[in-house]
């Protein structure tokens, strides 16, 4: 046993790594209990029917053909209590679970409300304030060079409920230290809440599958103290007060991920030089690249797709005002 790390293996059980993620939210009380009791229920009855089943077949195997030659008798008291067992408990089942899930869909009256946008493919929320927070990959990776945290950003011992939806297909909002996981679609709102009991940060993934980049969906929900989370939102609603530059709203959009701006064909093209030029489109005719075309390119792609290249890129109309667009184009316009 000398090569077990058993304390390691304790200390992930504690610590929640080893059944579950680490606890950080009230609501992983109507979760963690439902789970333990079903895996509880489920073990004991795997075991003892394969148990009794493994018995049963050693002591009543047939040793010769002398054994049972007659059927046995069947026993109505016996079939009515197997019915009746577990019909209790599978109502239990469902009464823990259904309990659950109610008081997981029911927000308390006081939350925080911030608005949790899901597009291909990033999270942008949206606080009460007006303050909008971008998670693209690219912006995350550009704030961090500036000493900045990207990602769900909320107070400790807050209750705060995310309404969600999507600019294009399904995505899912899902944060495992919570417990918590609501799809966001377009066209409707759906909404989950939590309330944070640890400072730390903690996985924010899109669990639905959405396309090309649905593995870089992810962001971060960053738990602070009461007088930190003011102080931060503060700062950052300076922050996006201020007009973006054209190299931040190409970082925002996620664009980089397909579009090189040096000359490399990706999943886009390559968008340097682009402007003025002949482009071949994908149904045979061509368009000359001007300010219009770049334009209706971000806002609804599909409508002149590039030949050589499948139309799998979203749709960019509402991502950015109409200031940030003409930021954007005049941004694209100048990569020679
Ligand atoms: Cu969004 Cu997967």
């Amino acid at each position: 046993m000398s090569g077990v790390p058993f304390g390691a293996v304790l200390d992930s059980v504690r610590e929640g790594s080893f059944w579950m993620p680490p606890d950080a939210s009230v609501t992983t009380q109507f979760v963690d209990p439902v789970f333990y009791y079903i895996l509880g229920l489920t073990t004991f009855f795997f075991v003892a029917i394969v148990a009794v089943g493994a018995y049963f077949a050693i002591r009543y195997r047939k040793r010769s053909d002398a054994d049972r030659t007659h059927p046995s008798a069947g026993s109505h008291t016996l079939e009515a209590v197997l019915a009746i067992i577990p019909s209790i408990l599978m109502a239990t089942i469902f009464w823990v679970g259904f309990r659950g899930y109610i008081n997981l869909s029911v927000p308390p009256p006081d939350a925080l409300e911030i608005r949790t946008v899901g597009q291909k493919w990033f999270w942008t929320f949206e606080y009460p304030n007006g303050m909008v927070m971008n998670t693209s990959v690219e912006n995350a990776k550009l704030r961090e060079e500036a000493g900045l945290e990207t990602g769900l950003v909320v107070p400790i011992g807050q209750p705060v409920k995310l309404i969600g939806h999507s600019r294009d297909v399904l995505h899912s909002m899902f944060v495992p230290a919570f417990r918590i996981k609501k799809d966001v679609m377009p066209n409707r709102y759906t909404s989950i809440w939590f309330e944070a009991t640890k400072t730390g940060t903690y996985d924010f993934f899109c669990t639905e599958y959405c396309g090309k980049d649905h593995s870089r969906m992810i962001t971060k929900v960053i738990v602070k103290e009461q007088a930190d989370y003011d102080a931060w939102l503060e700062e950052e609603t300076k922050n996006s007060a201020k007009p973006k530059s054209g190299s931040e709203l190409f970082a925002q959009g996620g664009c980089t991920a397909c579009h090189s701006l040096a000359g490399v064909a990706g999943a886009g093209p390559a968008l340097n030089g682009l402007f003025g030029r002949d482009e071949a489109l994908a149904d045979g005719t061509s368009v000359k690249a001007d300010e219009n075309y770049i334009r209706e390119s971000i806002v609804n792609p599909t409508a002149k797709v590039v030949n050589g290249y499948a139309p799998v890129m979203p749709p960019f109309a509402g991502t950015f005002s109409d200031e940030e667009l003409d930021t954007l184009v005049n941004y694209i316009k100048n990569q020679k």
